[in-house]
């Protein structure tokens, strides 16, 4: 519901990509892996029940943090039964990867949004490094899948800018004699390569004609690593929108990742007009992070060019809700990869705030936003089993004139749980509908 300015200074949770990879290295790791600031949120802590059901032992310490006592590359054992993914794509496309890599089936299942998203990107290459797909439509979970303990190692362009095809075609590489290569024509997010690095592993990268090309070698160790989870920039974002869309804010974010392929929503923020700054840069973690501070800004319309979509893939609802509260259109362009998301992310943003008095098109991979002031409210969101679809329209609801319903706002605990205090102790005014 509408709000007074938003103060304070705040910490989110650990990063989302971050703390899948954390564990599941450890998983693969010899030794013992530390990880301080885990996500302790659904999606990764789902992560770390199916790895224990492949073998590895993981337990959360007095402290906070977690041990994971991993089972070796290769070394992980047959599940007794299904691994349900829930409602995490990252989880499942990546474990797809480890699967590969290991000679025993394995039967993978997930929430109803989850088993409509698209699991052909990475089963395409995976198939090429000798996975079979057992059962299952070969498309969309659930799916049968029998790795194997010698994959064979390729090089695969990616036909789509992912990460995570990326990471599973690297992961399942770690198992294979010899090299695997997978090359990207745009910078995705680079955490797998530099955590690999971190456990040891032979990666390289080199710039080619055909594009930025990542070379695991084959046969790996890994070795049990600290590993410090960095606050999650994706999560940060929506209480950095709601800092610079309410007039009179002033709101800090510490220790946020901004690893220069996830800060694409930063860089476009700023150039919409926003008082934001980067604070105390330092590194922790082989990531760098800094403070994030925003005050409450008057933005203006900017064209995102469809370039800048790898770095700032999960942000474009919130960033779609903040252009609402701006002057004139904001257009961003290639966003074919949100219609892959929890939901299909483009229809589910545009249908939100049409719902709310906002005039938003989408016409092919465009989406554009007319800003305006005054702007209504009163519309129910449909999220669609989408967190961010539901933490975007609940930052909305700080700007209309009347309450913005969200209808289920029990998905935001797959990735962000704090979420609804975290605002509410800044001074946003959000309440359980009647
Ligand atoms: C992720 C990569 C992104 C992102 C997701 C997390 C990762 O997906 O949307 O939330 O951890 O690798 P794609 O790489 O498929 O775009």
């Amino acid at each position: 519901m509408r709000s007074g300015p938003l103060t304070g200074r705040i910490r989110v949770p650990g990063d989302k990509s971050i703390s899948h990879r954390s564990l599941m290295f450890g998983a693969l790791a010899t030794g013992a892996t530390r990880i301080s600031g885990l996500l302790e949120a659904g999606d990764v802590l789902g992560t770390a029940e199916i790895l224990k059901a492949l073998g590895a032992s993981i337990a959360r310490q007095a402290d906070g943090s977690w041990l994971v006592h991993g089972r070796g590359v290769g070394g992980l054992t047959q599940p007794q039964s299904d691994l349900d993914f829930g409602n995490s794509g990252t989880g499942t496309r990546l474990m797809l990867g480890v699967l590969a890599g290991h000679g025993f089936l394995a039967r993978l299942t997930g929430d109803a949004s989850l088993s409509r998203r698209p699991m052909g990107r990475v089963l395409k290459p995976l198939k090429q490094m000798g996975l079979e797909v057992v059962e299952g439509d070969k498309l969309t979970l659930p799916i049968t899948v029998r790795g194997r303990s010698r994959p064979i190692p390729i090089t695969y362009t990616l036909d789509v800018p992912s990460a995570q095809v990326k990471s599973a075609v690297l992961l399942c590489g770690l198992h294979a004699p010899g090299e695997t290569t997978v090359i990207e024509h745009e910078a995705t997010r680079d955490h797998t390569e530099r955590m690999l690095k971190h456990f040891g592993a032979d990666i390289r990268v080199t710039e080619t004609k055909g594009g930025r090309a990542i070379t695991v070698q084959g046969d790996a160790e890994l070795k049990g690593r600290d590993v410090v989870v960095p606050a999650d920039p994706s999560s940060a974002a929506f209480l950095i929108a709601a800092g610079a869309m309410v007039p009179g804010s002033d709101v800090t974010v510490e220790g946020v990742l901004i690893n220069p392929t996830r800060t694409g929503f930063y860089i476009i923020l700023k150039e919409m007009g926003a008082d934001i700054t980067f604070l105390n840069e330092r590194v922790e973690g082989g990531e760098p992070i800094a403070d994030i501070r925003v005050k409450g800004s008057n933005l203006h319309g900017v064209r995102v060019p469809p370039e800048r979509a790898p770095s700032m893939i999960d942000e474009y609802p919130v960033l779609a809700v903040l252009a609402a509260t701006a002057t004139g259109r904001t257009r961003m362009e290639g966003l074919a990869e949100l219609r892959a998301k929890e939901s299909d992310r483009l229809a589910a943003t545009a249908a939100g705030l049409t719902a709310n008095g906002v005039v938003a098109r989408v016409e092919g991979d465009t989406l554009e936003v007319e800003g305006r002031t005054g702007i209504p409210g009163g519309g129910r969101v449909e999220t669609h089993m989408d967190h961010r679809i539901a933490m975007a329209f609940l930052v909305l609801g700080l700007v209309v004139q009347r309450p913005v319903i969200v209808d289920d706002i029990s998905i935001v605990d797959t990735s962000f749980p704090q979420f609804g205090t975290l605002m509410t102790s800044l001074g946003a005014n959000l309440r359980a509908a009647a």
